[in-house]
């Protein structure tokens, strides 16, 4: 049993965001800082891992100050340290867990490792204060697509997940090759709002029970765009775009209801950096109502990667004994859940 007023000084460092938070008992958020590397990575087209790190170790000890600073605070007012462990890009990883080591180390206080996914999935924790599991969750990032079924704060079933891409990924690819730039959801997203869902692409048929298969709409758009470039037409990039995106969100969306009417569940949480798109806010809540089902969806700022969601996280792990970790951890970049 942890005391009352328990304060986690939380840090994620897994891909392009450098972010530091202090989180109280896991719901209420005093500071959350993020750093985020989007002006660096445009001119590339996406994130270069190298550069990643090095700005990372460039920005930590900043980002950490702030987030003190923000929420009044001194390391001698911090009871535990957490940090994404996995998963993420290798390089990224190591500067967020090396740094946590060493405070943890230093202050003498408790590190705990966490999974970035169990992260995304406790946003929802801090947006909503009396959320408890069970409950199925959709998992939608740049590197995961799944349905989960959470029993219990540290007892995660998976369901269905995606078979090849994630969809965060798919979005990315048709926002470059419609040459619309980095990240590519959020633009792909605005245009769509300027299109009509009006072109069907060349399905392929769908027996994957809850899973996902994301490289096959990749590629059905791709060659959309490719039939149109050769035969010299215009592009019509606002109606490709809605298209797309209500191709994916709708399958998204029908699997999660299903999934959960099937589980007997009563609710339904959104989770991952995707979790920000518009349409798929809109279409769960929309269809999760018709069905009696309580849908719940993390606040923008809790969506895309921020070190609050690891407070969270942490502090359900750390009071279940789980997860505690030593000058030993190290960063697992293919972490599964
Ligand atoms: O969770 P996240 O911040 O990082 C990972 O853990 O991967 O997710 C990033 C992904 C990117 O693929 C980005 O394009 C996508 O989330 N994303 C969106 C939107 N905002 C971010 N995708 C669709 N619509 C959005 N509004
Ligand atoms: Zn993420």
């Amino acid at each position: 049993m942890v005391k009352s007023g328990f304060k986690i000084l939380a840090i994620e460092s897994s891909c392009d965001e450098m972010s530091c938070a202090i989180v109280v008992d896991g719901r209420t958020v005093l500071s959350n800082i993020v750093s985020s590397q989007i002006d660096i990575h445009t001119r590339f087209g996406g994130v270069v891992p190298e550069v990643a790190s090095r700005n990372h170790i460039t920005a930590v000890d900043n980002v950490v100050k702030l987030a003190l600073t923000e929420a009044k605070c001194s390391f001698d007012d911090i009871d535990a340290i957490a940090v994404t462990y996995g998963a993420g890009l290798v390089g990224s990883l190591l500067v967020g867990v090396s740094y946590a080591k060493a405070l943890s180390y230093a202050l003498n206080k408790p590190l705990i490792a966490v999974n970035h996914i169990y992260g995304h999935i406790a946003s929802n924790y801090l947006t909503y204060k009396d959320l408890e599991p069970p409950f199925i969750c959709l998992v939608v990032s740049g590197g995961h697509t799944a349905i989960i079924k959470v029993v219990d704060y540290n007892h995660h079933e998976i369901i269905g997940s995606t078979l090849d891409d994630a969809v965060g990924e798919c979005f990315d690819k048709v926002a470059r090759v419609l040459g619309l730039g980095y990240p590519g959801g959020p633009k792909v997203s605005a245009l769509a709002e300027r299109g009509n869902a009006n072109i069907q692409f060349t399905k392929p048929n769908d027996n994957l029970g809850y899973n996902f298969s994301f490289s096959g709409k990749k590629t059905a758009v791709i060659n959309y765009i490719h039939k149109l470039e050769q035969a010299k037409c215009e592009i019509p990039s606002a109606d490709i775009c809605a298209s797309f995106e209500t191709w994916v969100v709708d399958e998204l969306v029908d699997k999660t209801i299903r999934a959960c009417k099937e589980s007997s569940f009563d609710k339904i949480v959104l989770a991952g950096g995707v979790s920000a798109n518009k349409q798929l806010r809109q279409a769960l809540t929309d269809n999760a109502n018709k069905n009696n089902i309580k849908c719940f969806i993390p606040e923008l700022a809790y969506c895309t990667d921020n070190a609050a969601m690891i407070g969270s996280a942490g502090y359900y792990a750390y009071i279940n004994g789980i997860g505690i970790a030593d000058i030993t951890l190290a960063p697992k970049p293919s972490l599964s859940l």
